[in-house]
């Protein structure tokens, strides 16, 4: 069911910083930053050849890293995304099987523009997973 590896997100303390490292040091093509005031986070999309890291920054006073990065203070792997062909689809045959949707369940709109969903840790061998529609 699930495609390809859309991206991996980092989360980070300091995003200037994470992607002057992307940039500089590991010589990477790296977006500007947006802010996604409705997720309450910052994004920058390091592009590879064959996929993307997305580095997450703290946007806001509620957002969704910020318990993340008081428990890994240097920052770290948050979550990884997975493309899928129809998330509605996807959602319905992952909760019929058990695993729990993050939220109320219903797609929201990504960094990307498109539906996205997250998965529960507990039920996908300790990572957070993102689906997105492609
Ligand atoms: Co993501």
């Amino acid at each position: 069911m699930i495609g390809r590896l859309n991206h991996v997100a980092i989360a980070v303390p300091d995003l200037a910083a994470a992607a002057k490292v992307y940039r500089d040091t590991l010589g990477a093509e790296v977006s500007a930053a947006v802010d996604q005031p409705e997720h309450g986070v910052t994004t920058i999309f390091v592009v590879l050849p064959n996929t993307k890291i997305e580095l997450l920054g703290v946007l806001g006073g509620a957002s969704p890293i910020a318990g993340f990065l008081a428990k890994h203070p240097s920052g770290g792997i948050h979550h990884v995304c997975y493309e899928v062909a129809d998330i509605k689809a996807a959602r319905d045959r992952l909760t019929a099987a058990g695993a729990r949707v993050v939220g109320d369940g219903e797609p929201r709109i990504g960094a990307h523009g498109k539906p996205v969903l997250f998965l529960h840790p507990k039920d996908f061998a300790g990572t957070l997973i993102e689906l997105e529609q492609a």
